[in-house]
């Protein structure tokens, strides 16, 4: 099988995603009228007509305009919209955008048909280099931004008529609704990487990847809610003064603002706000929305905290602390938006996208319910001047550790005890079985591999000693091989033994121990292979190291550890993976294949009693680390097949009802009740390709062991 040159693009991938991204800002303006996509309520807003023109434009612009000989569709319009690109000369005014009743609506959209049409003609030709692939991503992210304004602006628009309309008949949520977090979590900090890597798309203001030094901090897990705004303007927030910056009260004075931005009292004294469905009553438990930086930083200044720096808030994003950092709204930060070390605006045209914006404005970070899903980012910077309001904006506080209270303990640590307290709350207790392996979990998991019963990671190292050079050889020369759960690095060793002329390795797993014990093995073994490691949970958003080589990205993921994620946590999964190691990468799945119930139960109940070892380890390491006071004697191990699931279960039974306590919480048990903690489902030739075409990977060759049988299968993206 041939490798495909890093530049040659899936043209019908490409065109896809991008019939999918132009599609939904028509979708939002289906149901409005021509009258509700023509007017402009504020010089900051724009009209939604305009919106649905610039953006066609903008990949006139940017993409179709710098093929040699291209005739625009229609050179005058870009006198109507451009937006604030000054190399491409005269525009009108941006307060004036709505007195532009020409061209009409349906001049508009019949253009935008038009650039549709050349674009997918142009796609079909395939993109010619990975400037134009940046340009083409820059469009779709562009295009994805342009349709949360077209629902911020709208909706001022919509609360300036004094017939308050409903744009829609309920709010056009974009993204799925977070769970809203509870408490503060401390955080180590310490010297950290911010910004964006260089797999994926991310705007140039994203980047370069670099390291800051963050003292410990302690961060909200939820955001401010109206219940609380409505205590701070019952105790007088926007009367004081003293809570206020200078140029925060000038504006609280001369703008009159007394409540965020929509919020009336009405004359029974309760408040409403104005939403895209009309107004409603303002509910407590929601988060505040709609409010200034300086709104923000005031109420922080009287709830005695502050704004978390926009380093805080990312280390605390990547470290999985945030609940609802993103789909609910954008969170300002302390950070003025300014260039990050070593920032290069992008060449050409777009160079004026992001940088020259960056005096006088603040960062926001996380996304909103009105960002397209998929569209944000833990590096993502998001920014306004700070007595903006009109955005979908609020607000989540940071604090200082609380030092004397509790002393700091990892990052990992809180995230277990949340874990167990919410996996132990639900009506099935159940925890995720990353909880596994702390150092002695991996240890153990390391026991099960050499286990008779345990046929899994025999079979699979044996195939992949067989398919390794052909394996290697579809790599091609010089990729990076990504492996996810790589624990201990074994298996690893027969791919690196194949591939001579890799580039880098990186191992990413949930262990820190099980990752400094096999880095340090094989920066032995093999003294010039470029060693890369990351510690953290591969189902949340990751970045690869900033440092590491061109060249293909290869994932690897062995051992049916695929297996231990929920079918949907799978194809998410891999299709995180995909985003994370780029358009022309390779992937390297192992998965264990339906057998035999007997072999099954007896690979994950040995004889030798290792597997309920490691199944109990789990209540072990919460007495060690969580202080909990489970009693390992009064629980059993069970590996039972359920072909419902197609998967082995393990489960802990309690053998008599008893009480345990973790987190100073209290949970009861009755005698024959279990805990959950993982599964391992089996696959088939079919459910395996089922689950990677959902996750829009190709699946090129596939190799199966003899019995007990495990297959192993190549990946294209
Ligand atoms: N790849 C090795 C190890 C498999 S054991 C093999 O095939 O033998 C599973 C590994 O995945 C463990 O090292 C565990 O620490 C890691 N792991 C489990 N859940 C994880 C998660 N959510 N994020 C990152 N690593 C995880
Ligand atoms: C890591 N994972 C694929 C193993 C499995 O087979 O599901 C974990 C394991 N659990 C019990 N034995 C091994």
């Amino acid at each position: 099988m041939k490798a495909s040159p890093k530049t040659a693009c899936p043209a019908a991938d490409d065109a896809a995603r991008y019939r999918e991204v132009r599609g939904r800002m028509p979708a939002l303006a289906a149901g409005l009228t021509a009258e509700d996509l023509q007017a402009q309520s504020m010089p900051d807003a724009s009209p939604g007509k305009w919106h649905l023109g610039h953006v066609s434009w903008f990949f006139e612009t940017m993409l179709l305009g710098r093929r040699e000989g291209y005739a625009p569709v229609d050179a005058e319009l870009t006198l109507i919209l451009n937006s604030y690109y000054e190399a491409l000369g005269e525009r009108v005014a941006r307060p004036e955008r709505g007195l532009m009743t020409r061209p009409s609506l349906d001049q508009i959209m019949t253009y935008r048909a038009e650039v549709d049409r050349r674009m997918e003609s142009l796609l079909a030709d395939g993109l010619r280099d990975e400037h134009e692939r940046y340009l083409f991503e820059l469009g779709l992210a562009h295009e994805e931004q342009h349709c949360e304004l077209f629902l911020m602006d709208l909706l001022h628009l919509m609360s300036r008529s004094p017939l308050e309309p409903a744009a829609y008949e309920a709010e056009p949520r974009q993204a799925a609704a977070p769970e809203a977090g509870q408490g503060f979590a401390r955080v180590e900090g310490g010297l950290v990487e911010i910004g964006a890597g260089d797999a994926g798309f991310a705007f140039d203001n994203e980047k370069p990847r670099h390291q800051v030094f963050v003292e410990p901090f302690a961060v909200s897990r939820g955001l401010a809610t109206n219940g609380r705004w409505l205590t701070f303007i019952e105790d007088g927030g926007y009367e004081r003064p003293e809570l206020w910056l200078s140029d925060g009260w000038a504006t609280v004075r001369a703008e009159g603002w007394s409540a965020p931005l929509y919020w009336r009292r009405e004359a029974d004294g309760l408040w409403t706000t104005m939403t895209l469905a009309g107004r409603r009553a303002v509910d407590p438990s929601e988060p505040v929305r709609h409010v200034s930086f300086y709104e923000a930083d005031a109420f922080a200044r009287w709830a005695g905290k502050r704004l978390p720096s926009e380093a805080e808030w990312e280390v605390a994003a990547q470290a999985g602390l945030l609940s609802d950092g993103f789909g609910e709204v954008w969170q300002w930060t302390a950070s003025a938006y300014l260039a990050y070390p070593r920032f290069r605006p992008t060449p050409g045209t777009a160079s004026e996208y992001n940088g020259k914006f960056m005096s006088g404005q603040q960062v926001l970070r996380g996304s909103s319910w009105a960002t397209p899903a998929g569209h944000e980012r833990a590096t993502y910077r998001n920014f306004f001047p700070p007595s903006a309001r009109w955005a979908f904006s609020g607000v989540r506080l940071a604090d200082e550790p609380a030092l004397a209270e509790r002393p700091l303990e990892p990052v990992q640590t809180q995230a277990f005890r949340e874990a167990m307290i919410e996996g132990l709350s639900r009506p099935r207790k159940a925890t995720s079985p990353k909880w596994f392996y702390d150092a002695r979990g991996s240890e153990l998991f390391e026991d099960i591999t050499r286990l008779e019963a345990y046929y899994p990671t025999r079979q699979e190292a044996a195939l992949l000693e067989r398919t390794a050079p052909r394996l290697a050889e579809s790599f091609g020369p010089g990729a990076v091989l990504v492996e996810f759960g790589s624990g201990a690095s074994e298996k690893t060793r027969k791919v690196l033994d194949a591939a001579h002329d890799l580039a880098a390795y990186v191992a990413i797993d949930i262990s820190p121990d099980a990752l400094r014990e096999a880095k340090a093995r094989l920066e032995t073994a093999y003294p010039d292979l470029v060693i890369r490691t990351v510690a953290g949970d591969f189902l949340s958003p990751l970045t690869l190291p900033a440092d590491l080589p061109e060249g293909r990205r290869v994932g690897l993921f062995p051992g049916s550890t695929i297996g231990n994620l929920e079918p949907d946590e799978a194809v998410r999964f891999l299709k995180g993976a995909r985003d994370l190691l780029g358009p022309d990468a390779l992937f390297v799945l192992g998965v264990d294949l339906v057998k035999d119930v007997e072999v099954l139960e007896r690979a994950y109940d040995d004889p030798e009693g290792v597997t309920a070892a490691f199944n109990l380890n789990l209540l072990a390491r919460a007495n060690r680390e969580l202080k909990s006071d489970f009693d390992l004697a009064a629980f059993r191990h069970r590996a039972i097949w359920n072909p419902a699931r197609s998967a082995v279960e393990m489960h802990l039974e309690s053998t008599r009802p008893q009480t345990v306590h973790v987190g100073g919480r209290a949970f009861g048990f009755d005698a024959g009740e279990t805990i959950h903690t993982e599964s391992s489902r089996k696959f088939t030739e079919a459910s395996l390709r089922e689950t990677a075409s959902a996750a829009g990977w190709t699946l090129e060759r596939l190799d199966v062991s003899p019995d007990p049988s495990v297959a192993l299968a190549l990946l294209a993206a």
